[in-house]
């Protein structure tokens, strides 16, 4: 904490340097620092192909009025917002005078932090009679259904526009929503936010982190490097994507309680029985490394070694026609719930087509998975996340100029 004060110190002390040589102070602020940037432009929206930040927060909005107009100038000003936000950069002057900083100001100093910011449509966007789009919703963005086990609470769940920002840096997340919902204003108003951390790993370049039951999260994700499964599992593409959505790809958001309480009390074995890995190491049970190959056949004395009910098991390619799927979740906190923490995990996964990849698999998990003895979904969401802007374009334009 010291030493991000005395940056933000001597960050303030550049910036009263640079308006004596006439730099423009938000310039002279950016400058002390050599900001980890990630492209904000390009075919696909940042923050899906990007190794996994360490914290995020998604916000979700919902539309209060159904002119496309308002909507198209809505998301130009995202867009823009967005990319600055992605250089570390204030989405607009914090010396104003008598009237309210343009930009909040939480994050000066701060740099870009990795920040990615992307975006997402809900089923709502395509609604008859809204904004005239319902002949483009895309096939694949169906409405999820009810699945076992699910207690889904609608105030946090959907919202016909999601943003999912992730950083390095808190409190650079923080500011990229907070001033979003603001540019985003009066055309959209948030309906749930939530924090995260502790990320799933996706890339090579990451060791594994672990969730909030103690467990190796990410070892057999799909790694943004591997092209082959970007191309085949994420990205979406025809015949069952329309040319806007070309390059995009399907979010589905899942807010899965944990509970901690009987977890805490279960044994190591009981628990590593339910994951299907052992839980220090993270290797598949009856290996020893983390990435060895998982057996599914072995047996000991009969019996499987990793369970029928295992979750590496049900959410296997093997048992779901060889689907795969890209997870991107990061853990959550959020109160007392009886003698432990009430936390989850906001599990989001990037795929082509969750009618292929994530119902079929979650139907599977929701009646076969051991791990439903310790955790409860309580909130739903799917989104279909546009290809990304070009330079001077902005996000969804294909969609809102679609003939
Ligand atoms: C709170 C809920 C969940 C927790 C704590 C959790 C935890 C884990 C852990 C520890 C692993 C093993 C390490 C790894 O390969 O990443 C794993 C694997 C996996 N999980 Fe989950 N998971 C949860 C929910 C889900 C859901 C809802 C789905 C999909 C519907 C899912 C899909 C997968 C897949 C596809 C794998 C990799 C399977 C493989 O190929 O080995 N998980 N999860």
């Amino acid at each position: 904490m010291g030493s991000t004060r005395r940056k933000f110190l001597s960050a303030a002390g550049a910036a009263s340097i640079g308006a004596a040589l006439g730099v423009p102070a938000d310039a002279a602020l950016d400058a002390e620092h050599a900001p980890a940037e990630v492209p904000f432009h390009g075919t696909h929206q940042a923050g899906i192909a990007t190794p996994t930040q360490k914290y995020m927060q998604f916000l979700a909005l919902d539309l209060v009025n159904d002119s496309v107009d308002d909507l198209a100038a809505m998301l130009r000003r995202l867009t823009t917002a967005a990319a600055l936000l992605a250089r570390g950069k204030p989405v607009g002057s914090m010396r104003t005078g008598d009237a309210p900083p343009v930009d909040t100001g939480e994050s000066a100093g701060l740099g870009a932090a990795r920040t990615t910011i992307t975006f997402g449509f809900g089923p709502g966007v395509f609604a008859d009679n809204r904004f005239g789009l319902e002949r483009h919703r895309p096939a694949p963005l169906v409405d999820l259904p009810h699945f076992d086990g699910d207690a889904i609470e609608p105030s946090i769940s959907g919202g016909d526009l999601a943003v999912q920002v992730c950083a390095d840096d808190p409190q650079v997340a923080f500011h990229a929503a907070h001033d979003l919902i603001r540019q985003a204003t009066p055309m959209a108003v948030p309906r749930w936010l939530l924090a995260g951390f502790g990320r799933t790993s996706n890339s090579r370049s990451q060791t594994t982190p672990r969730n909030l039951l103690g467990f190796k999260d990410g070892t057999a994700n799909i790694k943004v490097e591997d092209q082959g499964a970007m191309n085949q599992f994420v990205w979406a593409r025809p015949p069952e994507s329309p040319s806007w959505m070309h390059g995009g790809s399907y979010l589905v958001a899942r807010r899965i309680k944990l509970l901690l309480g009987p977890w805490d009390d279960s044994g190591l074995n009981l628990q590593e029985q339910t994951i299907g890995r052992d839980k220090l190491s993270g290797a598949p049970l009856g290996s020893k490394h983390e990435h060895d190959p998982i057996k599914f056949d072995a047996r000991s004395h009969g019996a499987l070694v990793i369970p029928e009910g295992a979750h590496i098991r049900v959410t296997s390619p093997n048992l779901n026609d060889g689907a795969q799927l890209l997870r991107r979740g990061y853990s959550y906190v959020d109160g007392v719930d009886g003698r432990a923490p009430a936390s989850g995990l906001l599990f989001l996964c990037y795929q082509r087509d969750p009618r292929k990849q994530f119902i079929p698999i979650q139907r599977r998990v929701s009646t076969d998975d051991s791990l439903n003895a310790f955790v409860q979904p309580i909130a739903s969401a799917i989104y279909a996340c546009p290809p990304g802007a070009r330079p001077g374009g902005f996000v969804g334009e294909a969609l809102l100029t679609a003939s």
